[in-house]
C-alpha cells in the first residue's frame, strides 16, 4: 500500500492531487497522522504520510481538513485562535432539528444514516464551529445487548427491563458493535457529506454512565439501585463493567475505522462517586478502554461532569483530552490534568442564557484562564440545553473565535 518516498513538487502535487483547491500541498507534511485526512487508513503511522506519492495519495479520493484548529489543540499544538464545539450542538435549540423531530422519533433518527448525517450537518451549516459531532447516542448499545430501549416523550430514557442482579448481568450479550453498523454507516455519510470542512468527533458512553441507565432503569438521582449493586455484590460489578469495556471498546473501533477524527467517551454522571469509589469501581475499567484505543491514532476525550475530586484519576485512567465541567477554575482544572494534557471546557450552558455582554465577561474569563496555551478546547461544562437561544450560540463562537486570536 505505501508506495515511494513522497519527493513531488508543490505543484505537482496539487494538479494531481487538488486540481481546484488554493491551500498548497505542502501542508501535508505538518500532520501527523494519515488517518485525521483519510478515514479507510485507521492505523497508518504518524510519518505514514510521508511514505505516500502523490499518485497513491491521490487514488485514496480524500480531501484535506480545511480547518483542523480541533485535531491541533487536542495534541497540544499551536492553533491560530482556540477550537469551539457544543455537545449536544446538534438538537431541539435548533428549528431545523426540530422539524425532523416532528417527523422522526430519536431512535428513528440514530438508525437512520441519512437522517443521522442530516443532523449531524446542521449546526456546522449554521454556525461556524470547529467540529462536528456524530448524532447518535450513548444508549444504543444497550438494545443489542439485551436492554430495550425508549425514548419516551417528555420523559428521557426509559429501559423496560433494568439489570438488577447477577443473574441479568450474566445473561447480556457481549456484542462486538457490528449491530450498530447504522452508526458507522452514519459516519461514513457525514465525512462525505463534510467534505473536510470540520473533523468529525465519534463517541459512546462510559461503562459507569451506561451503567447507571441500565441498573436504574433511566436517569436517577440518587443511583440507590446502581451503588445497591457497586458495594452489595461487586463481583456483579466488576462483570457489568468489564462487558460494557468491551462493547465500547470495539464499538469505538469501529466508528474509527468508519471515519471518526476523535473520540469523546461521555462519563457523564460519574461526578456521583467519591474519590475512593471510582478508584476501586470504576478507573481500571475505562483505563481499560483507553488502553484499547490508544493505538488507534485519533485523539481521545475524556470526558464527565462534577468530576473536580477525580480529575487527576481522571488524568491516569487515559484521554489526550480531559473535559471540564463549569464548577470548577479551568486554570485549576488544566493544574490538576497536568499541562501536558489538552482540556476542553468549561462554560455553564446556562450562561448561554445570559444577555450577551454578560456571556462575553464569561468567555473572555475563560480564554484567560487558558492563558493562551496549547491545548485548550472551548466548549460547555455539559450539553447545550433545548430552550437556548440561537443567536446568543452564534455570538458565542464569534466571541471564542476573537477574543482568542494569536
Ligand atoms: O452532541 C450531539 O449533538 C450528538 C448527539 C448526542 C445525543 N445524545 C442526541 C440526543 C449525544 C452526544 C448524546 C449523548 C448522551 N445521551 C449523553 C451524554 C451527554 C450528556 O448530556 O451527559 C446522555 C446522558 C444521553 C442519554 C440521553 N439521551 C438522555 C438523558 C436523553 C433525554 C434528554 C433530553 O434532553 O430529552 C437523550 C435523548 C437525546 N439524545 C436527545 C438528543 C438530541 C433529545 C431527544 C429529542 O430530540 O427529544
Amino acid at each position: 500500500m505505501i508506495g515511494r518516498h513522497y519527493t513531488h513538487h508543490v505543484e505537482e502535487s496539487e494538479s494531481v492531487f487538488f486540481p481546484r483547491d488554493p491551500r498548497p500541498i505542502l501542508i501535508l507534511p505538518e500532520w501527523s497522522r494519515l488517518s485525521t485526512i483519510c478515514p479507510s487508513l485507521p492505523n497508518a503511522e504518524p510519518d505514514d504520510h510521508l511514505k505516500f506519492d502523490s499518485l497513491a495519495l491521490a487514488s485514496l479520493k480524500c480531501r484535506p481538513m480545511m480547518n483542523d484548529r480541533f485535531l491541533k489543540a487536542c495534541r497540544c499544538e499551536p492553533v491560530d485562535c482556540t477550537p469551539v464545539w457544543f455537545m449536544r450542538q446538534a438538537g431541539r435549540y435548533m428549528s431545523e432539528y426540530r422539524a425532523l423531530r416532528v417527523k422522526h422519533s430519536i431512535l428513528e433518527m440514530c438508525k437512520t444514516p441519512e437522517l443521522a448525517a442530516q443532523v449531524t450537518l446542521q449546526p456546522i451549516d449554521r454556525f461556524p464551529l470547529d467540529a462536528a459531532i456524530i448524532f447518535a447516542d450513548i444508549l444504543l448499545p444497550l438494545e443489542p445487548m439485551g436492554i430495550s430501549l425508549e425514548f419516551a416523550q417528555g420523559e428521557g430514557p426509559v429501559i423496560h427491563n433494568p439489570v438488577r442482579d447477577r443473574a441479568a448481568v450474566e445473561r447480556l450479550k457481549v456484542v462486538d458493535g457490528g449491530e450498530l453498523e447504522y452508526v458507522a454507516e452514519a459516519i461514513r455519510q457525514a465525512r462525505k457529506a463534510l467534505n473536510g470542512r470540520v473533523p468529525l468527533i465519534g463517541f459512546a458512553g462510559a461503562p459507569f454512565t451506561l451503567a447507571s441507565y441500565a441498573i436504574e432503569g433511566g436517569g436517577s438521582r440518587n443511583y440507590l439501585h446502581t451503588k445497591q449493586m457497586m458495594y452489595g455484590d461487586p463481583t456483579a460489578w466488576h462483570a457489568l463493567m468489564d462487558k460494557f469495556s468491551r462493547v465500547i471498546t470495539s464499538y469505538l473501533k469501529r466508528q474509527i475505522k468508519a471515519g471518526a477524527q476523535a473520540i469523546q467517551l461521555f462519563d457523564s454522571w460519574v461526578g456521583c462517586l467519591s474519590a475512593g469509589d471510582y478508584a476501586e469501581y470504576v478507573k481500571p475499567h475505562v483505563q481499560g478502554i483507553f488502553e484499547g484505543l490508544k493505538h488507534e491514532g485519533v485523539p481521545l476525550i475524556h470526558f464527565g461532569t462534577g468530576t473536580t475530586a477525580i480529575l487527576r484519576q481522571m488524568r491516569e485512567a487515559g484521554g489526550d483530552v480531559i473535559g471540564i465541567d463549569w464548577r470548577v477554575h479551568l486554570d485549576e482544572a488544566w493544574a490538576m490534568v497536568g499541562h501536558d494534557r489538552a482540556v476542553q471546557g468549561n462554560m455553564d450552558p446556562l450562561v448561554l442564557f445570559a444577555p450577551l455582554h454578560e456571556i462575553e465577561r464569561r468567555v473572555e474569563d475563560i480564554l484567560r484562564r487558558a492563558g493562551g496555551r496549547a491545548g485548550h478546547i472551548f466548549n460547555l461544562g455539559h450539553g447545550i440545553l433545548p430552550t437556548t437561544p440561537i443567536d446568543h450560540v452564534a455570538a458565542t463562537i464569534d466571541m471564542v473565535h476573537k477574543l482568542s486570536q494569536r
